[in-house]
């Protein structure tokens, strides 16, 4: 861009300006030799890369690459062209701006710029005198919400009168045109090329720009009545998407390195007023890339503060995958029972609320959240569905540390297992194919899936012996036969020809009916009786059977589920995703064997 200032000019600003000072003033500097140290301002990092030099007048980062001189310093953290970089730091040092070197258009600009920041100044100080009028309502209406005088006069909160011209009066009065007052989203044209207030009958809160101007005003309703909110419409000074509310007072306020933004100004009020002074609120906007930016520059962490209703998780959803670009740190707060941050705060206390900042969510486990949210974890189909969501939030993480963290942590809150997870994530079929051995089927040795574990198959001989001793048990022992029916069901037998014997016993039938009625059972009725049973503690031995009962049974199945998973694997035709939710869903079902098993076999 053109060099506005006479080269002496700016050399003076910049000897004037030492850099070590002027950075001191945004990030903490440890002497470090010749140089000086600190965590970049321009990018996240935990170690310091960032270097000042009092002999050279430089900056140099060298984790991002940013550079320069103490100009290039404010530029870039004060999001400034060179030329207001050079005025700021004049301005800083009490030099006299040569404005007359400034270039015709920058300085038109910059001119009609400090007339309408002048403006709204005007406009703040005539709705907060407004206050000071006997009988006024938004005094009261101030007041009833709890803010002091002190946060009133704070936040030069003031009143719009039910007049439609008392601000066009006080603002030409003072040598104002109707053109300035309009393109400052004050005054309105009506059909007559006549003006009027937009304001009128409304508590005013006046928004400052992040250098504490005032650039735009909220109008709230002193009733029910609707809109809520009148804000100013976008204005030369007023960009929406670029300006939070109070970030002027936040940013001096940077708590643990962290801004949190809240959705309304009442909530950063409140907060202030309970000196919680690091909230910003977005204008009624969801939260933009643009925001992140700006919030880069003072912290290290933004806390996502929005209502705890429907529309503000819909609006914190909204920025939240823009942020990913910015790599801001981000954590969110769910309020709860539909509170905003000042009723939750009026209602609970500072106390709890910090403690809701503390414990924020990070992004992942938020997304986590809204995805439970959306299932029923109890409905099987919903649980696969869950599960592959979270997959997909997983694969967004790039630290794998990270990922292990989560994973461990998302199965053990939902049930799902690390493996199943696993699977899914890296999962296709190639990981299989090379190292399945056909032969052995059985035979995990060759097979680096670490996450299919080899089970062996149900060893046949304990598993007939244990089910023959219950069969013979109730055969001859006809009062323990309703107890150990009532312990295990038919189904756990495993054995076709155990089933029919125990259903058969189940209806009442003795020894002798059973043998008559089941002729192909007799062999195995005679085995069975030809079994010895000569435990000291029958009880104790008999809940042994049902347990190796069950278990074997389970075992069973999960071999079974095993073998779908190898023959899956294998399977060339199925696509990708279909074999990925297929042995999602078989892993599923492993894991709950698992578990059951677990509850077994203590
Ligand atoms: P109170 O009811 O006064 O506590 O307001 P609030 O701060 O809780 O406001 P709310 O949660 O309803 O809205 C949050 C923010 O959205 C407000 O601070 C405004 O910036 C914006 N907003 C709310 N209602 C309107 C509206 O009707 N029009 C416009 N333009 N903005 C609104
Ligand atoms: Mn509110």
């Amino acid at each position: 861009m053109e060099n506005s200032f006479p080269e002496h000019f700016i050399n003076e600003v910049k000897e004037r300006n030492e850099i070590v000072d002027v950075i001191a003033s945004y990030v903490q500097l440890k002497s470090a030799g010749p140089s000086y140290k600190a965590r970049c301002p321009f990018h996240n990092e935990k170690t310091p890369s960032f270097n000042v030099s009092r002999d050279k007048q430089i900056y140099k980062c060298f984790g991002c690459g940013e550079g320069g001189d103490v100009l290039n310093f404010i530029m870039k953290i004060e999001n400034l062209e060179f030329i207001d970089a050079v005025k700021f730091l004049a301005e800083r040092v009490n030099m006299p701006i040569e404005t007359e070197h400034i270039n015709k258009k920058e300085y038109d600009d910059n001119k009609r710029k400090q007339k309408y920041y002048e403006i709204n100044k005007l406009a703040a100080q005539f709705f907060y005198s407004n206050l000071k009028f006997k009988g006024n309502p938004a005094l009261d209406y101030l007041k009833n919400r709890g803010f002091s005088v002190k946060t009133i006069s704070h936040f030069g909160l003031g009143y719009a009168t039910g007049s439609w011209n008392l601000l066009i009066d006080h603002l030409a009065n003072k040598g104002y045109t109707e053109t300035d007052l309009e393109l400052c989203g004050l005054i309105i044209k009506n059909k007559n090329n006549g003006y009027y207030d937009r304001f009128r009958n409304r508590v005013m809160f006046p928004i400052f720009d992040v250098r504490g101007n005032v650039v735009a005003f909220g109008g709230r309703v002193l009733d029910d009545a609707l809109p809520k909110y009148l804000n100013s419409p976008e204005t030369e000074l007023f960009n929406k998407r670029k300006l939070l509310y109070n970030l002027n007072v936040a940013r001096k306020h940077v708590v643990n390195d962290q801004i949190i933004v809240v959705e309304g100004y009442t909530d950063v009020i409140s907060l202030y007023q309970l000196d919680i002074k690091n909230a910003v609120a977005t204008l009624g906007t969801s939260f933009t890339k643009e925001h992140g930016q700006l919030l880069k520059r003072y912290c290290k962490e933004v806390i996502i503060c929005f209502d705890g209703d429907a529309a503000g998780t819909s609006a914190t959803l909204r920025g939240i995958d823009l942020l990913k670009e910015v790599e801001l740190n981000l954590r969110i707060v769910l309020l709860p029972d539909k509170k905003d941050p000042d009723d939750y705060i009026k209602t609970y206390g500072k106390k709890s609320f910090e403690d809701l900042i503390k414990n924020a969510m990070t992004l992942i486990d938020y997304k986590i959240h809204l995805v439970k949210e959306k299932y029923n974890l109890n409905i099987p189909e919903e649980k696969i569905k869950i599960g592959k969501e979270i997959v997909k939030i997983i694969k967004e993480i790039d630290s794998s540390i990270e990922k292990e963290v989560y994973i461990n942590k998302i199965c053990k809150e939902i049930g799902i297992s690390v493996e199943a997870i696993n699977h899914e994530l890296n999962g296709n079929k190639v990981i299989f194919k090379p190292n399945y051995d056909k032969k052995n089927s059985y035979s995990n040795k060759r097979n680096n899936n670490k996450y299919i574990k080899a089970v062996p198959i149900p060893d046949q001989k304990g598993h007939i012996i244990a089910e023959r001793q219950l069969i013979k048990y109730m055969l001859t022992n006809p009062n323990r036969k309703e107890i150990i029916l009532k312990s295990i069901n038919i189904s756990d037998f495993l054995l076709g020809e155990h089933q029919i014997i125990v259903e058969k016993l189940h209806q009442g039938n003795d020894i002798d009916l059973i043998k008559s009625s089941l002729r192909e059972c007799k062999d195995v009725i005679d085995s069975i009786m030809a079994i010895e049973i000569n435990h000291i503690d029958m009880t104790k031995a008999l809940e042994q059977y049902v347990l190796n009962s069950k278990i074997y049974k389970l075992l069973y199945e999960l071999n079974i589920l095993q073998e779908k998973q190898k023959k899956i694997s294998n399977n060339d035709n199925l696509r990708k995703e279909e074999v990925d939710s297929e042995l999602l869903d078989i892993s599923i079902k492993m894991m709950d064997i698992n578990r059951e098993l677990q509850k077994l076999r203590p």
